[in-house]
């Protein structure tokens, strides 16, 4: 996006992932690891999964995905959704996905272990697949007290949207004070600046699509995502921003000191923060904390982006909050499970070292 200055350099934030003989991180690799979460609030863990495992997981996708039955998720642009512009939703909490989120609780273990207690919930397992012609999302925040997991189970391109972070905007216990005391009024500013910038991306990209260009627009989708009553945080939706109805991004957030704040700070926010966009290859697994600002990008290529996402609690958690923020699995609420039940399950027995094997028949 040309308004928004998003740069592809990850590497800052990278740790290339080395495993000991059980297949879990290497004290190094965690302390290294840790070090960048702390600071930065996300660490992408370069080559975690060998290639097997990642084909393993692209199975798993595929099949929910082609099931009529699945279970969408009721978060993260629903008007997306509807349109098949995305498709997000849970997994089931059969064998083959428990295994899957097994092994890489197991060789994550040593940095869930310094967040999360064993009797901590498994939140989600989610897939998360969008489409060319889906929104890019607002800058926003996920609940907080939660780590969050991004699989790359197939090489994501930056055009296909690997997700954005903004590193450095996670809370902790006197975040406030960074940047002389001005951080949560400069992080605020900030999320408005890119969030403007957003909106008129995704206007213009549905004016385009509505010319024909890009996507063909289904039948009401432009007045769906442009001028609908209906609750959806992640549209460029002017009748809900007008209304001041949106959330992440409305009107009221414009005030007249506002605009004359972003007028005097508007080079200074350029330097203080940077937009990264991952676009990571097969294999790679970005660990974050909940509260970082980040978003999910639009797909702008033809090719479908598939992620696997899985979220664990630092904390108890309310059922409300989690169900506000989370899509569980109808089978993970009826039958909960936690990262101890995760650490003790049986995990894959598939190669941990680059590997293009198949998964299916290695399950067992
Ligand atoms: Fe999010």
């Amino acid at each position: 996006m040309r308004e928004l200055k998003v740069s592809s350099d990850t590497s800052a934030y990278e740790v290339p992932a080395s495993l000991d003989e059980q297949g879990r991180l290497t004290d190094d690799c965690v302390r290294r690891a840790l070090a960048m979460m702390d600071t930065h609030g996300l660490v992408v863990l370069t080559h975690l999964l060998s290639d097997a495992e990642a084909a393993f997981g692209l199975d798993l996708i595929r099949q929910t995905i082609d099931d009529p039955e699945r279970n969408r998720c009721s978060f993260a642009s629903e008007t997306d959704n509807r349109y098949l512009r995305r498709d997000f939703c849970s997994l089931p909490s059969n064998e083959p996905v428990t295994r899957f989120a097994a092994t890489l609780c197991q060789r994550l273990e040593g940095i869930y272990s310094e967040y999360c207690g064993r009797t901590r919930a498994l939140l989600e397992i989610i897939t998360l697949t969008s489409y060319r012609g889906s929104s890019h999302q607002y800058i926003h925040r996920d609940p907080m007290g939660v780590i969050s997991l991004l699989a790359a189970v197939e090489d994501v391109s930056e055009q296909q949207g690997g997700t954005v972070f903004v590193p450095g905007t996670h809370g902790y216990g006197g975040a406030e004070y960074r940047h002389g005391g001005a951080a949560d009024e400069l992080m605020r500013l900030f999320r408005i600046q890119c969030n403007w910038r957003i909106l008129r991306h995704n206007l213009k990209k549905l004016w385009r699509m509505r010319k024909g260009e890009e996507a063909p627009l289904g039948d009401g989708e432009f007045l769906d995502r442009v001028f609908s009553t209906r609750w959806d945080q992640h549209q460029p939706n002017l009748l809900r921003f007008l209304l001041g109805k949106n959330n992440e991004f409305s009107i009221r957030m414009l005030g007249p000191r506002t605009l004359w704040k972003l007028y005097r700070q508007r080079k200074k926010l350029g330097n203080l923060f940077r937009l990264v966009q991952a676009a990571p290859r097969k294999g790679t697994v970005i660990l974050y904390r909940s509260d970082i600002l980040h978003a999910g990008p639009d797909n702008r290529s033809p090719v479908p982006r598939r992620l696997f996402a899985m979220s664990i609690a630092r904390d108890v958690i309310d059922a409300k909050y989690w169900h506000d923020g989370y899509s569980p699995h109808p089978a993970l609420t009826a039958d909960p499970l936690c990262l101890g039940d995760l650490l003790g399950a049986s995990r894959l027995l598939l190669p941990s070292t680059a590997s293009n094997g198949r998964a299916k028949a290695l399950v067992n």
